[in-house]
């Protein structure tokens, strides 16, 4: 074939896959199932393994450099990379805006402001000359970074050449690589796994990533890129206006954040804020906060920069995520099934916008990790609603009285002999029933509302039966008299009665709902259900061999091994039958198999706020009409339940072109299918 023919095969190829990692990495909108993308990357590497002389270093196939660095060399950065004033509180923020009125000579005007989400990641620069890309910088002190070029190359959402016919010959963008919540979180379960050190936080992650040798190594983060501005720009001119310059940069192949907006004056700013402090648990990303920058370029121009930042922008921040204080002491925790967890008793700190003092260890692989001590200074995270962890130790700052974390070899409620079952990290007591915390676990969880679902028996309350010796195991609860009801503390007439009442009232039940709150482990309530539904009746259900468990959907052998350990120990049946015999009861189901379930081979995703039943109702529904509730949209997702605030599932569900129902159109739906609400 001659040359040019070839030539034109390759571009052809390369424009293919430059145009579908666009779509994919920075319109967030994939086109193409994965296979045939990776069926063109392999054309075009035949083809350029056939023909070297036509390879070029800014091809799709060669994000990838074959030799890792022995050292990162340094780059000037021609134009400093300043860092931003911050703002913490409201009236920081109007204070910024009246002294850019001020300095513009626009008093009690609106100033028109882009808004974009601060993401905790890396500042970096990347260098385009007529469009392809140069190299690749950390921020560094502002003034000399290093060069990251190999790494920079091998991040999807960094197009190696830009398109369109206005793009300056020079364009230097600047931007934040970070990582993805869900690829941290990914990246750090696998190191666990591989027991190797997990990072602390995605921006740390990202940074290691960055700073690999071998772009092979960072080749395998998951990091992405978002262009916030720019630095040197030559031969070309870009618009008046802070967004039309990200616009351009969007139309040229370059990632921008979704989230900017344009407002008009410091309310809306304002507004803008507590709009995305609302939406920052939902991002796939972490942020620390907003900056707000004057969008008109000339204003920015006259506003200039005062020592290290700009006059004309300005970082909102939010509550910090992670704070520093003092580890005072570590207490085990023993849980339902018996599970040892170390708790971290901290010197209290205000973080993620409540006051913490407690903070989870997990188990003695994570104590060994931090390498923590008690009496260490350490970094405690807290995000969301997720429960506080000690994410590290701060180093260098041991004292002398430092003492090492020295696990129970016996279980500090009831002394009973601890075990760490081979292949597990946790260590577990293995007194059963007879220890008073596993008592009092397995009592909040029977008569929780999912399980037994009984009205006024807090965790207090629990807490006193226990230890006041008038209840022992979930049988005796029904066992309670009146009278010992009002002995407890801060026991009226009223209270008691109502418990009464709904004890009462919770012995009509249903078979799934028993047996989850029997807390078999495990069992969790989806395979409760199809326990339930399956077998129909308690006597089938405990007489099931393993084999017959293991044909239930949801059952694996570990949970028909639990199974048949609960069914075989004759001091469980006495609880249940103790249970029965205070009037505990169900009416049997008729035995259905699984594939005769309205719903039965179908996959279902539950996303965003419902108002009427909330989300774990909606998914207990559909798994009783036998569906499968997955965690995230696929091709093969039969339908998508979306209620308000659904992100990112329901974009993918448009994009793959799944069903999505709203939730009246989804309570319609459960009702032609005979479920009454
Ligand atoms: S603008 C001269 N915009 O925040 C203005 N920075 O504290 C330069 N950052 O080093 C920065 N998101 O790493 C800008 N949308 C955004 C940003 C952002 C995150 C980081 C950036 C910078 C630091 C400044």
């Amino acid at each position: 074939m001659p040359s040019d023919d070839i030539e034109q095969q390759l571009e052809t190829l390369r424009t293919q896959l430059e145009a579908w990692n666009y779509q994919y990495y920075v319109l967030d909108q994939p086109t193409v199932p994965d296979a045939q993308y990776d069926r063109v990357m392999r054309s075009l590497q035949q083809l350029e393994t056939q023909h070297p002389e036509l390879l070029r270093a800014d091809s799709p196939s060669q994000r990838v450099g074959a030799q890792p660095l022995s050292e990162f060399s340094q780059v000037a950065h021609e134009v400093p990379m300043l860092s931003l004033d911050n703002a913490f509180d409201a009236q920081e923020l109007r204070d910024f805006d009246r002294r850019v009125q001020e300095r513009l000579g626009l008093t009690d005007s609106e100033i028109e402001y882009a808004c974009e989400p601060k993401l905790d990641g890396i500042a970096v620069s990347l260098l385009y000359r007529d469009g392809v890309l140069q190299r690749g910088a950390t921020r560094g002190d502002g003034y000399k970074g290093e060069d990251i070029t190999h790494n920079v190359r091998t991040i999807p959402s960094i197009p190696l050449r830009l398109h369109g016919d206005d793009i300056p010959g020079v364009l230097e963008v600047r931007g934040e690589i970070y990582m993805p919540s869900a690829g941290f979180e990914l990246l750090n379960q696998r190191a666990r796994e591989a027991g190797e050190k997990t990072f602390v936080n995605p921006r740390n992650a990202a940074a290691g990533s960055l700073r690999q040798l071998d772009a092979k190594m960072t080749a395998q983060r998951p990091l992405e890129m978002c262009c916030y501005s720019v630095g040197l720009v030559e031969e070309g001119a870009l618009p008046v206006s802070h967004a039309q310059v990200l616009d351009c940069l969007l139309r040229w192949g370059l990632r921008i954040n979704p989230e900017s907006r344009v407002v008009r004056g410091v309310a809306a700013c304002e507004d803008y804020y507590e709009s995305l402090a609302q939406k920052r648990e939902r991002l796939p990303y972490d942020i620390d906060g907003i900056v707000f920058k004057v969008n008109d370029l000339a204003q920015q121009q006259r506003l200039g920069f005062v020592s290290r930042a700009p006059r004309w922008a300005i970082a909102r921040k939010f509550p910090a995520q992670e704070e520093m204080t003092r580890l005072l002491d570590v207490e085990f925790q023993v849980g339902r099934t018996g599970a040892i967890t170390p708790v971290a008793r901290l010197e209290p700190v205000f973080v993620g916008g409540v006051t913490v003092s407690n903070a989870t260890l997990h188990n003695s692989d994570e104590v060994q990790r931090l390498g923590v001590q008690i009496g260490d200074t350490v970094i405690v995270r807290r995000a969301g609603d997720v429960i506080p962890q000690v994410v590290s130790v701060v180093a260098g700052q041991r004292t002398a009285g430092a003492r090492e974390v020295v696990f129970p070899e016996c279980c500090p409620v009831c002394g009973s002999p601890v075990e760490r079952e081979p292949g597990e990290a946790v260590l577990r007591c293995m007194g059963g029933l007879v220890c008073a915390a596993q008592q009092k676990a397995a009592i909040r969880h029977f008569v929780s509302r999912r399980a037994m679902d009984i009205d006024g028996l807090g965790d207090k309350l629990v807490e006193q039966l226990v230890d006041e010796g008038l209840v022992e195991n979930v049988a005796g609860l029904y066992r309670v008299s009146r009278e010992q009801l009002l002995n407890l503390e801060r026991m009226g007439e009223k209270s008691a009665d109502k418990l009464l009442a709904a004890l009462q009232a919770s012995k009509q039940t249903s078979l799934a709902r028993f047996l989850f709150a029997l807390g078999v482990r495990e069992v969790g309530e989806a395979t409760a259900l199809s326990l339930a539904r399956y077998f129909g009746n308690w006597e089938a259900l405990a007489a099931a061999t393993e084999e017959q468990l293991l044909e239930v959907d949801d059952v694996g052998p570990v949970v028909a091994d639990h199974l048949r350990q609960f069914f075989d120990s004759s001091s469980s049946l006495e609880v249940v039958a103790q249970l029965r015999a205070s009037g505990v009861t169900w009416p049997d189901l008729e035995r259905v198999t699984p594939e005769r379930l309205p719903l039965a081979g179908q996959t279902w995703v539950v996303t965003g706020k419902l108002e009427t039943m909330g989300r774990n109702d909606a998914k207990g529904f559909l798994q009783e009409l036998g569906a499968k509730v997955a965690g995230s949209v696929s091709a093969r997702t039969t339908c998508v339940v979306a209620g308000p605030g659904a992100g990112s599932k329901l974009s993918r569900a448009t994009e793959l072109d799944v069903d999505v129902l709203d939730e009246a159109a989804f309570i319609a739906r459960l009702e032609t299918l005979g479920v009454s609400l």
